[in-house]
């Protein structure tokens, strides 16, 4: 049996000490059993904790589908935003090889639309597109928001004037609301292929349903192994009670002790480009889950050893209101080792013959000691590889905790009410029909700028 990921609070101790974090964390099990017990704030949108069995139930049918996609186009392009969208694109980022798209050996690209309306960018993915026997994957729980709508709009006209009305629709595939929504009429009135958003998983808790596991099947990943991490995460987490073995209830405990000791926001550290859309995954995750009611941890998020040489001066010595999360991963993919050279002109021989692993670790425990004395509290997550198993670990750890951590702040962490102040406006400004009497008010507000 693979061993599981494992939370290192060792510096963060001399920040808040081990057993005030372990008496929180051992406070907040009565939080795991409202979530279980489905009690607590937004408890119509807690499916994903028993790793909806419908969803489960359909990976013979999600793995048929990306087969299909596969044999019939050598590109997906997958349209969604938010939750429709970050899940499948971090664990394809963490397991895909980091070249990909320039890879000349036989393989499915994976693009992605519908995550912002850059007029430059969706006519550069046509001009792609114009080259590519392509499908689309098109994600959309309300089956109403604009970007993805406005990306479909135009792709599904490209593709349909490439391939022909019928054979577009034998390469696009719905996923959306059982009943309601736009998306949902449009693939019913098109014939296509759909999946539906279990009702009770909101977007950002969905990346183990279709809307992450068809789009990750499709680039060539293991969704079963993904879905077996997440489970083994789910059983030494979601009841288990003894607080010191659960990292979920700690990890949540841990980053509200150092909130409370005037530190609001939380750094997501990776030592690997491989965990870069992970970050973006977790930012939304915790910053819609808890940013609201005037309260939250703001959720940030680097790259190292890349942004030492950026945000790294602001970490050590700028406004002391940071702590950092390290995901740590203990083994990489491939091997590599530091050649000697005879002349030594870069002095580099010191490091002849050792892996880069081994001098990232060492970057990594340097940055920690370096960061520690510059009053910054580290908690490490320890994972011993990159692999679906061990995404799929993360994936439930990290949603679990947001759960836990949400109901330590009392907010509720399934709802997003201040999404829509932006769209409105922009409605308004667009004079969408039912939009017309804000439209006025707001042009007359910036006439007055
Ligand atoms: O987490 C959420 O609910 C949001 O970020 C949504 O995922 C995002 O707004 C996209 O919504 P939809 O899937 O309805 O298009």
């Amino acid at each position: 049996m693979k061993e599981n990921i494992s939370i290192n609070l060792k510096n963060a101790g001399s920040f808040v000490s081990q057993e005030e974090i372990l008496a929180l964390a051992q406070q907040s099990v009565r939080h795991l059993d409202t979530l279980n017990a489905g009690t607590g704030a937004g408890n119509d949108f807690t499916g994903w904790l028993s790793l909806h069995e419908d969803v489960i139930n359909q990976i013979d049918r999600i793995e048929k589908a990306a087969k299909h996609l596969r044999s019939v186009s050598d590109t997906t392009v997958v349209i969604g935003i938010g939750g429709s969208y970050l899940g499948a694109k971090s664990v394809i980022e963490a397991l895909s090889h980091s070249f990909t798209l320039l890879q000349k050996s036989k393989h499915h690209d994976i693009l992605f639309a519908g995550q912002n309306i850059c007029e430059d960018y969706i006519s550069e993915l046509l001009e792609i597109l114009d080259e590519r026997n392509y499908s689309v994957i098109v994600i959309s729980k309300s089956g109403t928001t604009t970007e993805p709508a406005i990306a479909f709009r135009i792709i599904k006209d490209h593709l349909e004037k490439k391939v022909g009305k019928v054979q577009a629709a034998d390469r696009i595939i719905a996923i959306t609301d059982s009943r309601k929504g736009a998306l949902k009429s449009l693939a019913d009135i098109n014939g296509y292929d759909t999946f539906v958003i279990p009702d009770n998983i909101g977007g950002r808790y969905s990346v183990l349903t279709p809307v992450g596991l068809l789009p990750i099947a499709v680039a060539g990943h293991d969704i079963r192994n993904l879905v077996k991490g997440a489970k083994a995460m789910s059983d030494a987490t979601r009841k288990n009670h003894d607080a010191a073995s659960n990292p979920a209830l700690v990890y949540a405990a841990a980053r509200n002790l150092l909130l409370q000791t005037g530190r609001p926001v939380e750094i997501l550290v990776g030592f690997t480009p491989r965990l870069h859309y992970f970050s973006e995954w977790w930012k939304q995750l915790y910053g819609e889950s808890e940013g609201k009611d005037g309260k939250g941890i703001f959720p940030a998020s680097v790259d190292f050893t890349t942004d030492l040489h950026s945000l790294g001066q602001y970490i050590q010595e700028g406004q002391r209101i940071l702590f950092e999360t390290i995901i740590s991963v203990k083994n990489p993919r491939k091997k590599l080792t530091i050649p000697a050279e005879k002349e030594d002109a870069d002095q580099l021989n010191y490091l002849a013959g050792k892996r880069l692993s081994e001098v990232n670790h060492n970057a990594e425990t340097g940055t920690i000691i370096a960061h520690n004395d510059g009053n910054v509290p580290v908690i490490r997550i320890e994972i011993p590889e990159l692999d679906e198993f061990y995404c799929g670990q993360l994936i439930y750890f990290f949603e679990l905790a947001c759960a836990v951590s949400g109901y330590i702040l009392d907010v509720n962490p399934f709802d997003q009410p201040g999404v829509e102040a932006y769209k409105k406006n922009m409605f308004a400004l667009l004079n969408k029909p039912g939009f017309e009497e804000e439209g006025t008010k707001l042009r007359e507000r910036l006439n007055k700028r």
